[in-house]
């Protein structure tokens, strides 16, 4: 059968996702890793599993930076208060692109050009439902693989492997 003109088949696409989170973004991990699993993906939850107002966020964002790392999991999302924290802990892992996004431009061209593959959200500062576009938007983008965009990371890729600029 023909296809229409501009015929665009929506795939769902289901990942292995993996969130984690202190206490100053506990409360949205609870409400992201709850909607991402209705919607099919499948998640591991790196913690915290209980509101403790004395946890760090290093002790859920390092492990799950690793398993972003050694691809355990596809993409990790990352939540403390302001996800300032969390996205200093897991630049530290290499093979770790981690950034801060609060807009939905970013949410997507961070993935698209920098192949981001660690959200990190701010728990006091994003509101729910902007928090949950935000995953959506970045779940949903895949790296362009531009020559441009591999030339930049490789220099990065290059100061992990400790083989300079
Ligand atoms: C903890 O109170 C808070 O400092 C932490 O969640 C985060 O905002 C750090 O960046």
């Amino acid at each position: 059968m023909p296809k229409p003109k501009h015929y665009c088949k929506l795939i769902p696409i289901y990942m292995k996702i993996g969130i984690a989170a202190d206490h100053g973004g506990y409360a949205l991990k609870e409400i992201i890793r709850n909607q991402l699993e209705a919607q099919g993906h499948e998640l591991s939850d790196f913690g915290a599993h209980t509101l403790d107002r004395d946890d760090d966020y290093p002790d859920f964002v390092l492990p799950l930076a690793r398993a972003v790392a050694d691809t355990t999991v596809e993409r990790g999302i990352a939540i403390c208060g302001s996800g300032v924290g969390a996205a200093i802990a897991a630049n530290k892992v290499a093979g770790v692109r981690a950034s801060l996004v609060a807009e939905h431009f970013s949410a997507h061209q961070g993935v698209e050009d920098d192949d981001l593959n660690l959200l990190c959200l701010g728990g006091r500062v994003t509101g729910e439902s902007a928090a949950l576009e935000l995953v959506g938007t970045f779940i949903n983008a895949q790296f362009s693989g531009a020559e441009r965009h591999r030339r930049r990371l490789e220099k990065i890729q290059r100061v992990e492997n400790n083989s300079g600029l």
